[in-house]
């Protein structure tokens, strides 16, 4: 607020410039006033607030210092207040956004259009009340037609005009935005949904790929027993192997499922060392009927004195029979005498455990080289595509690596590096495997 001292005029925020007289002063300041009122982009409303300046003046005058507690205890105040509140002008933008034809259609009470949104002129009051210069708020305000708008409201009510009774009101519609904001909200939980779904699939396909093989051994242990247990002369001695058998089949079933159950929650597989000769000759006991079926050669190539690493025995298991079966599944097309799978062990050139797993047979494609540990990638007519992605999570969990080449003469060659635990890489067995 300026003072212009020379007639006593009283101006707003209009600074008179050198040369010009008071009144013309005025006159031009007002006029940039209904400039602006009128043509600027957002909504903007002159109120009449002397009845609201008197009422708030009662309330001061009986003590009142919290108006939101006052109010609370008179909630009719607040309608009587916004009935008190009466639209002066309102711009053009006003017009546009509330719906109407004609700006005289809003001169009244400000009461209809905050139907609803009560609470937002609650808060502006009571910052008004407790001596703000101003309050701004995103709120939902109703149109001359019945919509309902969201807005940025804000209201300013410097002490110059309060005393004049006016209060100024401007708008901005968010509506845009905030639709914006509401569908990216939708495709953010669409997306959250998906990845669950998808979560789910690879869950219940690495469920299904991994029980598969156990199921398989089960059933045809059972029926070797069965055939033996049909003989005239059962040999019990081979059925009870065979019972043994089933019954860690069907304990390694147990144990992958709640393997990846534990994997899907992210829960942190209790470590042991690990001897990287024994899981190999493990894996490939669990897979002897498939490797005796396809008539596979294996060969293990079992690094010396090699330290344990640590790691989860029975997912390092798995993924020594994932990369088998493949190998095996690799081998179909060769020669029965000429297929051959070799594994070896021992320790890479950074000093690293490492596992080879080698066949003889077509190899891969430079193409799908890229793309091979991606979940659901296969070549198979029946494959899942997602041995290898498995394999993957359990190497990469245990903070190792996998990757795969093609072996110069021929065949597919799966590599796995492993850290060593703590305790096996200070082992003088592994200071033997660098040198
Ligand atoms: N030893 C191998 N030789 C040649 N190609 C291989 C070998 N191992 C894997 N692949 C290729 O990698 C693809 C993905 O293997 P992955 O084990 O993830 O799935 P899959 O064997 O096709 O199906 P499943 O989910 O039943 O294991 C295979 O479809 C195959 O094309
Ligand atoms: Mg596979």
């Amino acid at each position: 607020m300026v003072q212009d001292h020379s007639n006593g005029v009283k101006t707003t925020g209009a600074v008179v410039a050198p040369g010009l007289d008071a009144t013309t002063a005025l006159a031009r300041s007002e006029l940039k006033y209904r400039d602006l009122f009128n043509y600027m982009p957002l909504s903007m409303c002159q109120l009449d607030v002397s009845e609201l300046v008197k009422i708030l003046g009662t309330l001061r005058a009986q003590g009142i210092v919290d108006l939101h507690a006052h109010l609370d205890e008179h909630p009719e105040l607040l309608a009587h207040m916004l009935q008190n509140m009466l639209i002066e002008q309102a711009n053009e933008h006003t017009v546009k956004m509330f719906g109407g034809t004609d700006p005289a259609e809003f001169v009244g009470p400000i009461a209809r259009f905050w139907q609803g949104s009560e609470d937002t002129m609650r808060r502006s009051l009571a910052a008004r009340y407790a001596g703000a210069e101003a309050y701004a708020e995103e709120t939902r305000l109703r149109t001359l037609d019945g919509r309902m708008i969201d807005v940025f409201y804000t209201s300013a009510f410097p002490k110059a005009l309060s005393e004049l009774g006016i209060g100024l009101v401007g708008m901005i519609d968010i509506g845009d935005r905030i639709r914006a904001e509401r569908m990216l909200q939708q495709v953010q939980a669409e997306f959250a949904h998906a990845a669950r779904v998808a979560t789910l699939g690879e869950l219940t396909a690495s469920i299904a790929h991994e029980i598969n093989q156990p199921l398989a051994a089960i059933a045809t242990n059972a029926e070797a027993s069965l055939r033996w247990l049909a003989r005239p002369d059962p040999d019990v001695e081979e059925v009870r192997t065979l019972a043994a058998r089933i019954v860690a089949d069907a304990r390694r079933a147990g144990d992958v499922i709640s393997h990846i159950r534990a994997m899907a929650t992210g829960h942190i597989v209790d470590h042991e060392l690990v001897s990287l000769n024994g899981a190999v000759e493990d894996a490939l006991g669990i897979i002897r009927g498939e490797l005796r079926s396809h008539a596979v050669t294996v060969q293990f190539a079992a690094g010396a004195d090699l330290a344990p690493v640590l790691a989860d025995r029975t997912q390092i298991q798995r993924v020594l029979v994932n990369l088998a079966l493949n190998a095996v599944q690799a081998l179909a097309d060769q020669p029965a005498a000429a297929r051959r799978l070799t594994v070896r062990t021992g320790v890479d050139a950074d000093g690293w455990a490492r596992i080879d797993v080698e066949d003889n047979g077509p190899g891969i494609p430079e193409a799908y080289l890229a793309r091979l540990f991606d979940s659901f990638f296969t070549t198979k007519d029946t494959g899942l595509g997602i041995g290898l992605s498995i394999c993957r999570s359990i190497i990469e969990a245990h903070g190792g690596r996998i990757s795969c080449d093609n072996l110069p003469g021929g065949g597919a060659r799966f590599t796995i590096i492993l850290p060593f635990g703590a305790e096996s890489n200070s082992g003088a067995s592994v200071t033997a495997n660098h040198t």
